[in-house]
Order: structure tokens, then sequence, then C-alpha cells
């Protein structure tokens, strides 16, 4: 079977979580959600009440939490301080704050330790981020930086939700434009693909396609 680390980035919506536990399943490996973890410390500047824009309360608050999420794709455990929030992570308050907990270097530096240890005792795994090619995970077995077009991942977007009305996909292509920027002009980690990635746009293809792609990468690879 397959031994190494792949690393799948980019931006949201390019249906990379669906494919990242695709292709783990298909190479018994482990996987790791790391937007899961910055999620779930957005969980906990929530839950603390405070300012997701005061970058030295949310190092503060996001230091003293206990952030545990899973490395088994089948059960998505997500715990802050012991409780589930494996749902609420998905929700939109969290979604709209989590770019600018994600942005704080102390917080980066506290999940990126986390990520390492993650995944250091695993014979074969796929960690999915913005950065695992680049910083997490810089001699990664292979590199996999996942693109589509803005249109097409509005549209995965809207279908995940159950929503169709052309305003609600306006609103939805508006939210991943914003996000991506953010994530893309940070000064800590930024999103971009690392210089061994292989891009793969998934704009034309179906995610069974994606995945059986991305399989016969990381095979070749090693
Ligand atoms: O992948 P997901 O949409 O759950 O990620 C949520 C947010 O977490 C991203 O928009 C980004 O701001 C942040 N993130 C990050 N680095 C990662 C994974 C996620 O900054 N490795």
């Amino acid at each position: 079977g397959f031994r190494g680390q792949v690393t799948l980035d980019g931006p949201s919506g390019t249906g990379k979580s669906s494919v990242a536990r695709g292709v783990a399943a298909r190479l018994g490996a482990a996987y790791l959600d790391t937007g899961a973890m910055y999620r779930a410390a957005t969980v906990a500047v929530l839950t603390a009440g405070a300012d997701p824009a005061d970058a030295e309360a949310v190092a503060r608050v996001v230091a003293a939490a206990r952030i545990e999420v899973g490395t088994d794709a089948a059960t998505e455990t997500v715990l802050v301080d012991g409780v589930d929030v494996a749902e609420r992570i998905r929700g939109a308050e969290v979604t709209r704050a989590v770019s600018a907990v994600s942005a704080v270097p102390a917080v980066r530096r506290q999940l990126v330790d986390q990520q390492r240890a993650l995944v250091a005792g695993a014979d074969a795994v796929v960690v999915e981020g913005r950065d695992i090619g680049t910083v997490v995970l810089p001699d990664a077995t292979v590199k996999i930086y996942l693109t589509a077009a803005p249109e097409a991942r509005a549209q995965r977007r809207a279908a995940q939700l159950g929503l169709s009305a052309p305003a609600e996909i306006a609103e939805l292509a508006a939210d991943l434009r914003r996000r991506d920027e953010f994530d893309s002009s940070r000064a800590d980690s930024p999103l971009r693909p690392a210089a061994d990635a292989i891009v793969v746009d998934s704009t034309e293809l179906d995610q069974q396609g994606v995945v059986a792609r991305v399989v016969t990468l990381a095979r070749e690879a090693v």
C-alpha cells in the first residue's frame, strides 16, 4: 500500500475535503482536516466572547484552549475543551470569523505544531489545508494544489448547502472571494501553491475523477 504524506491545499469550494477523504479511503491513509482546527480555535474565541479582530485576545484564548481533531475520516472528531463542536464549526458565524483567527501568527504556530505531531506517527496520511505543502509538511511525498473556476466553486458550495437562488449563489461567491483574498494576502503562511506542487483543476472533473487523479499521482510519487 501507499506510505507517505499527501498534502492537499487550495482555496475554498474546490471540493477539497471530499477529495481528501476519498483519497485517504482509497490509499488506506489517515486524514487530517487542518481547516477544522482553525475553525475549532474560532469556536474557542467566540465562546470566550473575544473579538476575532483583536489578535492579542485571540492568541491568549487559543493558547488556553484544548483543541482536539481526529485523524480518522470516518468519524470526524472535533472537540474544544472536551465539547463536541463538529457541527458548530460549519456554521456561518464561525465561517465569518475564521480567516481573522487563522491570520494570527501565535495561533498558526500552535496549530502547526499540533498538526506535525498528529501526522508524525502515521505511515500514510492525507493532510488538507492552505499551507500544508508550503509550511506544515515541506518534505511531503506528493503535494497537490486544487483549484477550480470561481463560478464552479460557488455552485458547489450552494449545492452542499441546498441553496439555488441566484442571489444566494452570488452571496456565496462573494464570501468565497473575500475569504480567499484574505487567506492569500495575509503575511503569515499565505495561501499559495508550493513550488513543487502539482496543480489539479477540478472545474471540469467530477469528484471521482479528481480522487482518481490524485490517487494516481500519489502512487507514482513513491
Ligand atoms: O478549509 P476550511 O474552509 O475549513 O478552512 C477554514 C479557514 O481556515 C480558511 O479560510 C483559512 O482562513 C483557515 N485555514 C488556514 N490554514 C489551513 C487551513 C485553514 O489558514 N491550513
